[in-house]
């Protein structure tokens, strides 16, 4: 018989996620807000060191809602690192606007060098029709370099935002992840460092940001008696249901972190991982193979086992649908892409799960 799957980052939840849900439930706060959204998103704030959360439905929404707030149509320009998951530009692409792909540097976030010249160029380019938002990622929950993208931003006068998915708990410099620029973005999705099955936050100082992206996630309405809208919102916000699940899950934050770089310092001892990065949260390990070959080898011996691993993202570059975009540099991100291996690396895993990961590298 086939030995139990071993997933990738399956979520991790018991009793204190079932009793905080089925107290919520008792609350009879069953619709889409209430307590439960508060506290979570007061609780975020605090976490992320910023003066406002604003819980939602997904960390696309929240990406979405973001780029609502700054009026991106097709006359703006959104620069972001090649090596992320599609959702980092899915809703500037929605919108029209041209995507602008810059490579990573080795430990796999945006190489901050390549950001300075997309950002001149475009500003000689586009001259006094410079509309630019900088998103950068904070790559399998390691911080990208918010000082320097801070800076550049500030000198050519593009926003910025940081897509921090999958970052949450990590930090940079002492700062949190998701703090720096005009806001930040977590997911909450079921393979992140907690889940609310499905949920993401904005995180941000901006009271009147986040005050409009609030209504903006509940259709805009307006405080009347009857249906008025001023402008047309989105259906977008989290449940008080889950988000009572998003509290037990930080209330086990520290221990889930602490179980994380477990794992990852394991990893270390017998594999070649990305280089460390100070403060990440280990939400995933990846291995550096010594070529594709060996990678796919990997692959296959894994999915045989029973174990889910998988390549590190296809950068953006190369996808598609994004054929014929400009991209700033591209080969580092093409080689991660070619040779890293993310392995199991959920809160879960056991003595066991490890001596079967072992046994296939
Ligand atoms: C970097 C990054 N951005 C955005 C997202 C989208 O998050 P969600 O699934 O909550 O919409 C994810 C993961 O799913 C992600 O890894």
């Amino acid at each position: 018989m086939n030995a139990e799957r071993i997933f990738l980052s399956p979520p991790f939840a018991g009793d204190a996620e079932r009793r905080a849900v089925m107290a919520a439930f008792d609350s009879k706060y069953l619709a889409p807000t209430g307590p439960m959204v508060d506290e979570f998103e007061r609780r975020l704030a605090a976490l992320s060191g910023r003066r406002h959360a604003v819980a939602l439905s997904s960390a696309t929404a929240a990406i979405d809602l973001l780029m609502a707030e700054f009026g991106v149509d097709c006359s703006w320009t959104i620069v972001a690192p090649t090596l992320t998951f599609i959702a980092t530009v899915g809703p500037a692409f929605h919108r029209g606007a041209r995507t602008v792909f810059i490579d990573c540097d080795e430990t796999g976030n945006m190489d901050v060098t390549l950001l300075g010249e997309a950002l001149a160029e475009l500003k000689r380019e586009l001259a006094g029709a410079f509309k630019v938002v900088v998103v950068g990622v904070d790559l399998y929950g390691r911080c990208c370099d918010y000082e320097a993208i801070e800076e550049l931003c500030r000198r050519f006068g593009a926003l910025f935002v940081v897509d921090a998915a999958e970052a949450l708990g990590a930090t940079r410099n002492g700062r949190p992840a998701g703090s720096a620029g005009v806001a930040g973005v977590y997911s909450f999705n079921g393979n992140k460092i907690i889940t609310t099955s499905g949920g993401g936050a904005i995180v941000t100082d901006d009271g009147a940001l986040a005050a409009r992206a609030r209504k903006r996630s509940q259709q805009s309405r307006e405080p009347r008696p009857w249906y008025e809208h001023r402008e047309v919102g989105y259906n977008y916000r989290l449940s008080n249901l889950l988000a009572a699940m998003g509290i037990a899950q930080l209330d086990r934050l520290d221990w889930i972190l602490a179980r994380r770089r477990e794992h990852a310092d394991r990893y270390r001892q017998r594999l070649r991982l990305l280089p460390k990065v100070e403060g990440e949260n280990h939400w995933l390990s990846i291995a550096l193979c010594a070529s594709r070959r060996e990678r796919d080898e990997l692959l296959e011996r894994f999915a045989r086992a029973n174990i889910e691993a998988r390549a590190v993202w296809k950068p953006l570059h190369l996808q598609p649908v994004f054929n014929g975009a400009r991209t700033y540099g591209g080969k580092v991100a093409e080689r991660l892409f070619r040779r890293g291996l993310c392995l199991p690396s959920g809160t879960g895993l056991s003595e066991n799960d490890f001596q079967r990961i072992f046994k296939v590298v």
